[in-house]
């Protein structure tokens, strides 16, 4: 198929970009570079340096290639920085979302799959989180992504166009050739992984008496290389809706840290401080219905796997793409 995948130079983006092209699709990227890096853009890939908030830059791509489907993964999604400026996270996140799903529209384009996440549902009642779970995102991050959900369910039932929202929960890991980078960098494998490359002196562990086994908060990590495999199930196959992308296991910080300690053979020193404002204690994905309607779940689930994958591509690329 030909895709344009908007925001193809970022971490998700680039992953999935490498492997619809090991596929056998054909893939423009659309990216501004304000948080990807031009060394992610596959070479195999088209390039089209643009910002969705550019109107008319947007529209003249897809009316240029008349793609068969969108993979929309170009946003701004920190947390902390959505709780003090909200405003880029509407105009990027809803604005330029909205220009590309009116695009869509006026080249025919059927169908997108687009980068939702589990901050959507906020402090979720019951975990492992099914979709039927409330959405009551607790940030302008997590509200932006809900806001565009809801667009472009109104897009399919007054456009007909084929939405399916694939809402993440801890993306990590690495492939041999694209990784994670982020300016800032807040996530915490790599911040781990930073420590042991000498790079930082302690991990920060943000809080110890959250209501779990360890008192420290537990998530779902996804291998990157997974969550990009989803997207191409959910492009291959005539389906629409929403899909929880995770393993369905969760991960304490604490247990995150000693893989991290056993991959790298760093003691990695660890300092608790205090919660991290907004972080709930468990997040959890149940990965049923992504197992049963779109026939995907996490091949490398083990923690190890991904720390492993993530540690060899950290060593290689010490400073990141700009080394
Ligand atoms: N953490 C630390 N120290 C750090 C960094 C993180 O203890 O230096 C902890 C956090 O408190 C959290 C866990 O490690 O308990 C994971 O934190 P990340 O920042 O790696 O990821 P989050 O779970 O906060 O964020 C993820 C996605 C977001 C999404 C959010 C929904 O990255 O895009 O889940 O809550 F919005």
């Amino acid at each position: 198929m030909n895709v344009l995948v908007t925001g193809g130079a970022g971490y998700i983006g680039s992953v999935t970009t490498e492997l619809l092209l090991d596929a056998g699709h054909r893939v423009t990227i659309f990216d501004n570079l304000g948080r990807g890096h031009r060394e992610a853009v596959d070479p195999r890939a088209t390039f089209i340096e643009g910002d969705l908030c550019d109107r008319d830059a947007i529209f003249t791509a897809l009316h240029d290639m008349r793609p068969d489907a969108v993979m929309h993964f170009a946003a701004f999604a920190l947390v902390g920085e959505s709780m003090e400026h909200p405003q880029m996270y509407f105009q990027n996140n809803v604005v330029g979302a909205l220009n590309l799903a009116d695009a869509m529209i006026a080249a025919g384009t059927p169908k997108i799959v687009f980068s939702s996440t589990c901050a959507t549902y906020g402090q979720p009642d019951v975990v492992p989180i099914t979709e039927q779970e409330k959405q009551l995102p607790q940030n302008p991050y997590g509200e932006s992504k809900l806001m565009f959900e809801k667009m472009l369910d109104w897009y399919r039932q007054i456009h007909g166009i084929q939405p399916v929202f694939l809402r993440y929960f801890n993306a990590c890991g690495a492939t041999a050739r694209y990784g994670e980078d982020h300016d800032p960098e807040t996530h915490l494998i790599p911040l781990v992984l930073r420590v042991a490359l000498g790079q930082g002196p302690a991990i920060k562990i943000f809080g110890d008496d959250y209501d779990t086994p360890d008192g420290t908060c537990i998530r779902d990590y996804i291998h990157i290389v997974d969550l990009a495999a989803a997207h191409i199930c959910a492009l291959e196959k005539d389906v629409v809706g929403s899909f929880n992308l995770g393993t369905g296991q969760g991960h304490s910080v604490l247990e995150v840290i000693a893989a991290c300690r056993r991959i790298t053979g760093h003691p990695i020193p660890a300092e608790v401080v205090a919660r991290r404002p907004g972080d709930p204690a468990r997040l959890i994905a149940s990965p049923e219905k992504a197992a049963s309607v779109l026939g995907w779940r996490a091949q490398h689930a083990d923690i190890a796997v991904i720390v492993e994958s993530a540690w060899r591509w950290h060593q290689e690329h010490p400073q990141g793409y700009h080394a």
